[in-house]
């Protein structure tokens, strides 16, 4: 018998894990398609997708939902950080129009792509010191040992910490993104909003230094971006600005390197081509980012009744815009489950979003998927998966697309101290 749309759950780990067949359905029969489990509306054609988001007008990034899966009990961890740290205000991601631009400019100062050029350097020797870590071994878990700590240490120290404290920075960026990702107990909450507290503390020393002795950091260049006619931003702003870079700059990218692995493991014909031809290197990350999106999907509120592709979304219906699924919309991008790093349309993906609220570091992540990938396949050979991955292979998200582990073994390429890419 074949599939049914019903057959399928977006709450289902397997079906987040691999949603290909689930959004295949979609396309043909209910482009914006009313999960019956949540009362989320689901949208996801490329053309539908992108629409939505270049209309922030109707389709509100002001989403309500404060607390995602922990709605009911987050009134405890607003009150926590609003007694002994910084109660969170909405800012950029969770504005609109026109209350965003002011977000925005500031933010574009600080992601440049002069920042972005002057840190490469630095992306190189860290990428390299990671592999220098694991490379005589024969083996490593990817995920671990590198994706994690690759971008983790690149944001930490732009943030003032040390290089050792990747550990500490680790730590709070998974309790600023457990409320809204995971079911909490009231305990639980209150251990993550307590190392929240302890982030927001540290941050706010590190604004007020950098305030006054101005760094080549990402911190010093937030505190100190102004534009015309505009208040600088206060310590409220500074602190919801830092939660959004932490949350939306770390599990993405750790995601794109786990998952842009383990597509050229998968695809050995292509690491093949990849390996005899490195040009295609940019071509293949943006096609990585197509087909395995480390955001599948994110939510917005529907500001009234409005028409989309035939279905009729009600005011103030929540729904989820599927990246993921727009990347592999057939109307767009042909045959969309092939993995291809010669795609010609590849980097036409909607990985980053589009519109009003593009990824502010596409910039920087980019720039980490070239330098990682450049490193990884100059010095190591022969790579292959060392053990089975887990069954399903992604931890359950339903709007992320986190790898649980990759174990994999390679030969070395180069030879101790010839530094291929340094
Ligand atoms: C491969 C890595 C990344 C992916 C796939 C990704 C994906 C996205 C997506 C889909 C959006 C759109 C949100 C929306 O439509 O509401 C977004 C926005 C954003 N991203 Fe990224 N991102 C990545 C890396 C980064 C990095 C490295 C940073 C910063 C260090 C960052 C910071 C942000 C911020 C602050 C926004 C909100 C922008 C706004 O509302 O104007 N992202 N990202």
């Amino acid at each position: 018998m074949n599939a049914r749309v019903e057959d399928f759950s977006l709450l289902d780990p397997s079906v987040q894990s691999n949603p290909r067949p689930f959004y295949a359905l979609l396309h043909e029969e209910r482009p914006v398609y009313l999960m019956p489990e949540t009362g989320i509306y689901v949208i996801s054609r490329y053309d539908d997708v992108r629409a939505v988001l270049r209309d922030p007008e109707t389709f509100s990034n002001d989403t309500i939902a404060a607390g995602g899966v922990n709605g009911s009990i987050y009134h405890i961890h607003h009150r926590i950080l609003k007694e002994r740290g910084w109660a969170h205000v909405q800012t950029l991601q969770r504005t609109d129009p026109p209350q965003h631009g002011r977000y925005r400019r500031l933010l574009d100062q600080v992601f440049n792509i002069q920042r972005v050029n002057a840190l490469i350097p630095h992306i190189e020797a860290v990428t390299n010191s990671l592999i220098d870590g694991f490379i005589d071994s024969g083996e490593c878990e990817f995920v671990s040992e590198f994706a994690l700590p690759m971008p983790g240490i690149i944001i930490a120290e732009q943030l003032g910490l040390n290089r050792d404290d990747v550990g500490t920075f680790k730590r709070w960026a998974d309790s600023i993104l457990a409320p809204a990702m995971v079911p909490l107990t009231e305990s639980e909450l209150v251990e993550v909003a307590e190392t929240e507290l302890e982030m927001q503390h540290f941050l706010a020393t590190m604004f007020e230094s950098r305030r006054t002795d101005p760094r080549p950091d990402m911190i010093s260049a937030l505190v100190h971006a102004t534009s015309e006619g505009e208040e600088p931003l206060s310590m409220h702003e500074l602190q919801n600005l830092m939660h959004q870079l932490i949350s939306g700059g770390y599990d993405t990218v750790i995601s794109a390197l786990s998952n842009g692995l383990w597509l050229l493991l998968r695809h050995p014909d292509q690491m093949a081509k990849l390996r005899a031809n490195p040009d295609l290197i940019r071509n293949f990350t943006e096609e990585a980012l197509r087909y395995e999106s480390p955001v599948q999907g994110l939510v917005r509120r529907a500001t009234r009744d409005v028409m989309v592709s035939g279905t009729v979304i009600p005011k103030d219906a929540t729904l989820i815009v599927r990246y993921g699924a727009a990347n592999h919309d057939p109307s767009k991008f042909e045959c969309p489950h092939v993995f291809d790093i010669e795609r010609k349309n590849a980097a036409a993906h909607l990985a980053f979003g589009n519109g009003t609220h593009f990824c502010v570091g596409r910039l920087l992540a980019k720039q980490e998927l070239l330098t990682g990938f450049t490193a990884l396949l100059a010095r190591l050979g022969d790579i292959e998966l060392a053990r089975p991955l887990p069954e399903p292979p992604h931890h359950p998200s339903l709007l992320l697309h986190p790898m649980k582990e990759l174990r994999v073994r390679f030969t070395r390429r180069d030879e101790p101290g010839s530094n291929p890419v340094r």
